[in-house]
């Protein structure tokens, strides 16, 4: 089982760096053990160690993790969330029968318990076929509508069902998915137990990976517990950093609210010196000139253990991502004006490099099962 890193790789320190880390085992306990029988509901909720505030929606509620904001929570109205949803979306989610030849599965690329992501730049799907762009975090996808680097899916129920035929990810046509959940028994008591009914759709697998996405979450890191009112729980350097990240470095421009993102579409001109056609961005939803080379802003939480950056993965670490934004991006006719160079000193950048090594929190929720439905 891959272990959450809680810092990123040692070249991001210098000698003298102070940065702590804990380590929060407590999800590793197997699961199996604790309901062989069918549980009683409340045993698939979610605790956060660092409780924050509440949240519901349909029959489940819990504490968010600390530092996570439930104003800024999207549920569809026609999909509220539920228990038995929550459940049936988790097994989809880790099932690699969703794909081709039974080798995929959603985790395949997008591993909860590692960050959200495989930490490539590009990742394999069927066949090892690449895709175009890295793989983004699947955490915290409940404070985001739209979905993808482009935003080209309305939201995740739309998402959801897009790399089950994918050809370059799991390449099954969605009629076989369905008629391979639908022969399997214990599937069809899943679906009825989430949606009434044992029928398998589409729409309906989608909206049941929506909403166990909805409840893979990441909080309480450090610096909420900062903002919390622990003082000590970040080092000088780090406090530093949250300084410079909200004053001179300028990135709480895109960078902000509790999950580090206004959801904006921005031009940083990443890929836009390519030689052959760039990656268009956003302007491949929209048309929209402006948007030639904008991607939307992606969250920060949990940034040290989603290496490589960007979504080509041209940045290796975050040190490379500093390097860039001090650079000022990349000169393109869209570069967003509040890409500005950057005058920080090598001790600057290590405060906020060291800055978003605090934002890794404990993920809650993100445990595969530990059996499939026959
Ligand atoms: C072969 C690897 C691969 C597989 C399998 C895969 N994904 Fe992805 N996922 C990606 C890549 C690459 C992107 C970015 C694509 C883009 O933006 O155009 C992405 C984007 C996403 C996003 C958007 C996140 C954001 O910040 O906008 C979500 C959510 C997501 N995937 C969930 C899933 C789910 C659910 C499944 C299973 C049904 C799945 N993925 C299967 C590679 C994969
Ligand atoms: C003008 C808006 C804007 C500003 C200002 C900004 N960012 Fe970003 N940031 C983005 C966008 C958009 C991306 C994704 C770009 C892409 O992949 O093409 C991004 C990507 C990143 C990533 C990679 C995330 C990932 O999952 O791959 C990190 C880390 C990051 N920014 C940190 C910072 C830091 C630190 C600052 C301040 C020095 C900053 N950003 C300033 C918009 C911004």
């Amino acid at each position: 089982m891959a272990l959450p890193k809680c810092s990123s790789p040692s070249e991001e320190h210098e000698e003298g760096d102070d940065v702590r880390c804990t380590h929060h085992f407590w999800f590793l306990l197997p699961l199996a053990a604790c309901f062989p029988e069918p549980p009683a509901e409340e045993e698939f909720l979610p605790r956060a160690e660092y409780p924050g505030q509440a949240f519901s929606s349909g029959d489940w509620s819990l504490e968010l993790p600390l530092g996570l904001d439930p104003t800024a929570a999207y549920v569809p109205e026609n999909n509220p969330m539920s228990l038995a949803k929550i459940e049936l979306g988790r097994q989809l989610y880790f099932d690699t029968r969703l794909s081709l030849d039974d080798t995929v599965s959603c985790a395949s690329c997008h591993l909860p318990l590692a960050g959200g992501t495989d930490n490539l730049p590009f990742s394999p799907g069927v066949g090892g076929t690449l895709g175009g762009r890295s793989a983004p975090t699947v955490l915290n996808r409940l404070f985001s509508r739209a979905q993808f680097w482009d935003g080209r899916a309305a939201s995740l129920e739309e998402q959801a069902i897009g790399p089950i035929a994918n050809p370059v990810e799991m390449n099954l046509p969605h009629d076989q998915a369905v008629a391979r959940l639908q022969a399997i028994a214990g599937y069809r008591r899943l679906f009825a137990a989430a949606f009434d009914s044992e029928e398998v759709t589409i729409l309906r697998v989608g909206q049941a990976i929506a909403t166990y996405e909805r409840t893979l979450l990441t909080g309480g890191a450090r610096y909420d517990r900062y903002l919390a009112g622990d003082t000590t729980a970040l080092s000088a350097s780090e406090e530093r950093g949250l300084g410079l990240f909200n004053g001179k470095a300028r990135c709480n421009l895109c960078h902000r609210g509790a999950n580090f993102t206004g959801e904006d579409y921005t031009n940083l001109g990443v890929g836009m010196n390519a030689t052959t056609a760039p990656d268009l961005g956003r302007y491949q939803v929209t048309g929209r000139d402006e948007d030639r080379g904008a991607f939307k802003v992606p969250t920060l939480r949990n940034i040290a253990q989603t290496a490589p950056y960007m979504h080509d993965g041209s940045a290796a670490t975050l040190r490379d991502v500093m390097l860039y934004y001090e650079q000022g991006g990349s000169a393109n006719a869209h570069l967003h004006t509040d890409v500005q160079a950057l005058d920080l000193d090598a001790n600057e950048r290590h405060d906020v490099i060291n800055f978003m090594l605090a934002l890794t929190g404990e993920i809650i929720n993100a445990e595969p099962p530990s059996s499939r439905p026959e």
